[in-house]
C-alpha cells in the first residue's frame, strides 16, 4: 500500500457506507450539515453549483439532491479516489476524478453562476503543513460573498487536539487535527470570513474499527493505547480506555466560511 492510500485506509468505495458503525451513510449523523447546507441555498435565485470536495461516496450530495429537488443545480461530487466515486454516480450527480487542490472554478462551473462549496471530514486529510494550502487553493476558486460550508473535525481545546495528533502521529497517519482556534486563524488567514460555528455530536472511533480501517496489527494497537494513556491519561469524551481496548473522539463543528 503507497503512503497516501495507507493514510486513506483500506477501506473505501463499496466497504465505505459500513466504516464507523455506519456514520457516513447515516441521514440522522448527516442532517445537521444538510440542513445548514439548504439552509443557505435560496430557491429563488439558487447556486449553479453545488460541489462537494472529498464527496467520498456522494451520500451527502445524494441528500441535498433529494430535499432539494431542483435539477437545474449542477451536484458535483469531487474526489481522488476512483474507489469511492465508482459508489457516487446517481441521477443528477457528477463526478470529477481529481484532488481538491486541481480542482478549477471554469471546470464546475462553464457559465457565468455562483458556486456554493461544501465538505464533510476532509480538511483533516492535508496534514498541518498542507491545510494552509488547500484552504487557499479553494478560496482561489471563490468570488468574495460565496460559500464553503464544511463540517471539520477539530477539538475545543488544543490539549485534546494534541492528543488525537499524537496518536495519529505514532500510528503514522499523516492527519491532523486542529483545535478550533487554530482552524478559525487558519480559515481567517486563507481569505474566509466564519458566519457560522456550530458544534455537532462528536464520532467516537472504537480501536477494533481503527485498526481495521488502517490495517493495524494488535500488538501495535495496544502499544498505541498504552503509550496515549501513559502520557495524557483518560479524558472523558476524548480518549477513554477499556482493557486494552479505547476510543477515541472525533470532534466536529459546522462552519459556514465566507470568502471575503
Ligand atoms: C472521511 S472521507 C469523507 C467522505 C464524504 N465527505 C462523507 O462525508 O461522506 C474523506 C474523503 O476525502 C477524500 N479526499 C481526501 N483528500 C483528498 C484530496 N486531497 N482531494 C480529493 N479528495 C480527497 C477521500 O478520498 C475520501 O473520500
Amino acid at each position: 500500500m503507497d503512503e497516501e492510500l495507507n493514510n486513506h485506509g483500506k477501506i473505501t468505495g463499496k466497504l465505505w457506507d459500513g466504516i464507523h458503525g455506519g456514520y457516513f451513510s447515516n441521514k440522522d449523523a448527516a442532517a445537521p450539515l444538510v440542513l445548514t447546507v439548504l439552509s443557505r441555498i435560496n430557491p429563488l435565485s439558487p447556486p449553479a453549483a453545488v460541489a462537494d470536495l472529498g464527496g467520498g461516496t456522494g451520500f451527502i450530495l445524494k441528500e441535498i439532491a433529494q430535499q432539494l429537488n431542483d435539477p437545474s443545480i449542477r451536484l458535483i461530487n469531487i474526489d481522488m479516489s476512483g474507489s469511492q466515486l465508482s459508489e457516487s454516480r446517481a441521477g443528477q450527480i457528477l463526478t470529477i476524478h481529481c484532488p481538491i487542490e486541481a480542482v478549477k472554478r471554469e471546470t464546475l462551473l462553464p457559465q457565468n453562476g455562483t458556486l456554493l462549496f461544501i465538505m464533510r471530514s476532509v480538511l483533516h486529510y492535508f496534514g498541518s503543513g498542507g491545510i494552509g494550502g488547500a484552504l487557499s487553493h479553494i478560496r482561489q476558486q471563490m468570488r468574495p460573498g460565496e460559500c464553503f460550508i464544511h463540517q471539520t473535525a477539530c477539538f475545543e481545546t488544543d490539549s485534546h487536539a494534541v492528543l488525537l495528533n499524537e496518536l495519529f502521529r505514532i500510528t503514522g497517519l499523516n492527519k491532523w487535527f486542529p483545535s478550533v482556534n487554530e482552524l478559525n486563524k487558519i480559515l481567517s488567514a486563507n481569505g474566509f470570513i466564519q458566519t457560522l460555528d456550530k458544534e455537532v455530536a462528536a464520532l467516537p472511533v472504537s480501536s477494533r474499527d481503527f485498526a481495521k480501517r488502517y490495517d493495524i496489527d494488535d500488538k501495535m494497537l495496544m502499544e498505541i493505547g498504552q503509550k496515549i494513556k501513559a502520557r495524557y491519561g483518560e479524558i472523558p469524551k476524548v480518549f477513554e480506555t477499556c482493557g486494552g481496548e479505547f476510543t477515541f473522539y472525533l470532534h466536529c463543528r459546522i462552519f459556514i466560511s465566507e470568502a471575503v
